[in-house]
């Protein structure tokens, strides 16, 4: 008999049907004579319920029957009599595909860090099975996205030799023994000697590449993991991510915050049109403002505030009282405090900062006039902060290479990259979402580690 996936029967009507149907057990309930089984096999977040004659089945199989078995389950599809489903089954054939003797999510109300040490199999609790289901949602809403905008699916290489962000927070690739490396003759180790002749790491961004596709394909976004050894054992933070990077030719610093808050809206309306199970579901296990909060990014504008005025509103906040861990002053990289007081308490809606002094942003944003700061924009979110990163890019090469001289970057290394700015230079921006920091803003988790399938954090590689 052909299997129908709990997703489609729960939607059928036509009581009487034989039907069959596969999954995991989540539950068994019941008396000596009727047991009622709710079996989930991820296509949905609602369970189908399994009505068992016990009379009908041998001890063994009643035995077997438990919280995490497999089962397929030949029954009819019956009206139900309960109010939390509109159909459920009368088993006739149950077979037991696997048991589960010592299962370890056996109640509800297991912790988040219980779950993660369990990461293998937390998938089939609800509470990941939504996260997960949105997550791929999330993916299929960016590529649609982009591709109904004409930008090209572009991939930047994993491996790299150099620093997109200069921030040395890299995890180097190498096949040389590391008991004995090769030596040169002034003491240092010999990576012409190394697998690919130089000395090679994970990339931090896909950015770099991302550009030399933009000035020939005119828009490109990469959607791929992003590496960090940076030690931040923060809920926001993975040393493993993936990142989302669009790179637009001919884009100026207005038309890259309208794409930022086009995109970012649609990807949440996206959520809230395809997902309501889901996140109803986590609205009334997670977060109870879940839903208010998302559409409520739906409804306002996205404020646009210059970095030197985020400084005045802190400064303002500061002189009535308002206490912050961290110092501010013009110059100050914000902590996630400050940015959270303009979000959730100044402004009460998501921020688009821009014009960030230049000390604190990467060597490839745009200059400002003023030689002081730089046209960098970074996303803030409510309960998040930081979402998106991205600029317009310095195209002038003179420019571009007087300050990587200045912040001490060597620019052999970076020809390739350069040659954009020598060959047909253009102006052009781009961005970097945090896939991660979206599902977490869209599932109303709390821990970036739990919205990923098995986070990488300082000292954790585990499964
Ligand atoms: O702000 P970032 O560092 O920007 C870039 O890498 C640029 N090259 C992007 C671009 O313009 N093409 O990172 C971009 C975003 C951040 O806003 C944040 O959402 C996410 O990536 N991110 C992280 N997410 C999880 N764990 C980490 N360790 C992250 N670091 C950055
Ligand atoms: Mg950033």
């Amino acid at each position: 008999m052909e299997r129908t996936k709990v997703i489609d029967l729960l939607r059928r009507e036509d009581y009487g049907a034989e039907v069959n149907v596969k999954g995991w057990v989540r539950t068994k309930r019941g008396s000596k004579a009727v047991n009622f089984v709710a079996l989930n096999d991820g296509s949905t977040i609602k369970n189908v319920q399994i009505v068992v004659d016990v009379n009908k089945f041998d001890d063994e199989t009643m035995r077997n029957i438990a919280t995490g078995s497999c089962l397929s389950v030949e029954g009819t599809l019956v009206k139900s009599q309960g109010a939390e489903q509109s159909v459920e089954i009368q088993a006739n054939k149950i077979e037991v595909y696997g048991t589960a003797d010592g299962y370890p999510l056996q109640k509800k109300g297991h912790s988040m860090e219980f779950l993660r040490e369990h990461a293998n199999l937390r998938m089939r609790t609800n509470t990941f099975g939504a996260v997960f289901r949105i997550r791929h949602n999330m993916a299929l809403a960016i590529h649609t996205y982009f591709h109904e905008h004409g930008f090209y699916y572009w991939n930047s290489p994993l491996i790299t030799a150099s620093d997109c962000e200069g921030a040395g927070q890299m995890f180097q690739v190498t096949t040389l023994d590391l008991k004995n490396p090769p030596k040169t003759k002034d003491g240092e180790i010999d990576y012409s000697q190394d697998f690919f002749g130089a000395q090679t790491s994970l990339t931090v961004s896909g950015q770099l590449e991302g550009e030399l596709a933009a000035t020939a394909l005119g828009a490109i976004y990469t959607f791929g993991p992003t590496f960090r050894a940076e030690n931040s054992n923060t809920p926001r933070h993975l040393a493993e991510f993936w990142m989302i990077e669009p790179e637009i030719a001919f884009m100026d610093l207005k038309e890259l915050m309208d794409l930022e808050e086009d995109f970012i809206k649609y990807c949440i309306k996206w959520a809230l049109d395809n997902c309501m199970d889901d996140l109803q579901f986590l609205n009334n296990m997670i977060d109870k403002g879940l839903i208010e909060r998302l559409q409520g990014i739906l409804k306002d504008d996205f404020v646009r505030l210059p970095y030197t005025e985020g400084v005045k509103i802190l400064e303002e906040a500061i002189k009535n009282g308002r206490k912050f861990e961290f110092p501010v002053y013009w110059g100050c990289d914000f902590a996630s405090e400050h940015e959270r007081y303009l979000v959730e308490e100044h402004f009460k809606k998501p921020v688009i900062m821009t014009d960030y002094p230049k000390e604190i942003k990467s060597f490839y944003m745009k200059i400002n006039a003023d030689n002081k700061t730089v046209q960098g924009t970074d996303v803030l979110f409510p309960s998040i902060g930081e979402i998106i990163g991205g600029s317009v890019r310095e195209e002038s090469y003179e420019k571009l290479t007087n300050r990587m001289k200045e912040l001490d970057m060597r620019l052999d290394g970076y020809e390739w990259y350069l040659e954009t700015r020598k060959f047909g230079t253009c102006p052009h921006a781009g961005f970097g979402l945090g896939f991660e920091r979206l599902i977490l803003f869209v599932t109303g988790m709390s821990n970036i580690r739990d919205v990923i399938p098995f986070p990488r954090t300082p000292k954790n590689a585990q499964f």
